[in-house]
């Protein structure tokens, strides 16, 4: 098991040996290590299982640091960065040489994010050097919202866990990129698209691949708990065997046994549904169920985001 604790110096001390630290962001916990050093980056993949074309995310703590790693900043970028960094924001943006190509796959823009969580602030600010941090999951499986999740599964492989309690978005980042005058939405996430649209216009949604390493964010199948996931309408969900668990929106299904019920948010609140989404499937994934049927929740804002989840999480790995 991982030492967890919230000392800032003890994970500072991992960090600049090139060893790998799980830290605390607003969205979900991160793997992270130095994104310029590339064995550090190389134990990230293979800590996670993560096939290498798939890109990490650098964080860092300012805009003027992120200006080191990047050739160009939008007009646009600019606008979303100013109004939601550090917030769960993550932009696609052309790298420059400083950045190991093992960070990026090979590709010629680097996704960079500004977390917004004290402790991973002051961290970051005190490091020389941008963290690559994907979630701190087992690829393919839930990500984690609090440290205990990150030490059932990654506790034997990394030497310290920074305890920020737990994840207050509770989904990863949304992604945007910028080609030509378009701005493309890689990845539904903590921001709600229409506040995205209400500053910079249109925004296109791009469509989920299986496994197409051009579009290395899209995998379909992703964030899927062990137990096979069925997805309905809340006009269709009806109880299944005893061995049955249930994700539900805000109410619970009448005739299922109770205990084996979570309700993502009682008052209707996407936030509340969004912060507990993974914890609570991961919480059903534990029982002794032998599948869990989630109700979607209502497609807008944050919605769309949890709805995109739950989809991926329920195609089989
Ligand atoms: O909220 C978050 O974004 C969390 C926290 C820890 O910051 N991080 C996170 O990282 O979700 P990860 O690695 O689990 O997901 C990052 C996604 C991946 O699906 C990856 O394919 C995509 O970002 N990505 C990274 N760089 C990319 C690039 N240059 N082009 C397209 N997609 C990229
Ligand atoms: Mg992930």
């Amino acid at each position: 098991m991982a030492v967890t604790g919230s000392d800032l110096d003890v994970a500072k001390e991992f960090l600049i040996k090139g060893e790998l630290v799980a830290i605390p962001t607003e969205t979900v916990y991160g793997l992270a290590g130095d994104a310029l050093n590339e064995k550090a980056v190389l134990s990230i993949f293979e800590a996670k299982n993560r096939p290498a074309f798939d890109p990490l995310i650098i964080h860092t703590d300012s805009i003027e640091k992120a200006a080191i790693y990047v050739s160009d900043i939008p007009e646009k970028a600019r606008v979303l960065a100013s109004r939601f960094w550090p917030g769960p924001l993550t932009l696609l943006l052309p790298k420059k040489d400083i950045v190991p190509d093992l960070v990026t796959s090979g590709l010629d823009t680097v996704a960079v994010r500004i977390p917004n969580h004290p402790l991973t602030l002051e961290l970051l600010a005190q490091l020389t050097f941008p963290l690559a941090a994907p979630s701190a999951n087992p690829f393919g499986y839930i990500s984690p919202t609090k440290p205990e999740h990150v030490d059932q599964q990654l506790g034997d492989r990394i030497p310290y866990i920074l305890d920020g309690g737990e994840c207050e978005v509770g989904i990863e980042s949304t992604i945007l990129g910028f080609e030509n005058d378009e701005t493309i939405v890689y990845r539904l996430g903590g921001l709600d698209i229409n506040e995205i649209e209400s500053l910079i216009g249109p925004v296109v949604l791009m469509p989920h691949s299986t496994s197409d390493p051009k579009a290395p964010g899209m995998l379909k199948s992703h964030y899927a708990p062990r137990k096979p996931l069925h997805l309905y309408r809340r006009d269709e969900i009806v109880p299944g065997d005893a061995e049955t668990g249930y994700l539900m929106f805000d109410r619970y299904l009448e005739g299922a046994d109770r205990k084996y019920q979570r309700l993502l948010s009682p008052n209707r609140d996407l936030k509340e549904a969004a912060h507990n989404l993974f914890a609570y499937l991961r919480e059903l994934d534990g029982l002794p169920v032998s599948e869990i049927k989630a109700e979607l929740v209502p497609a807008s804002g944050l919605g769309l985001a949890i709805n995109d989840r739950l989809q991926r999480a329920s195609v089989p790995a």
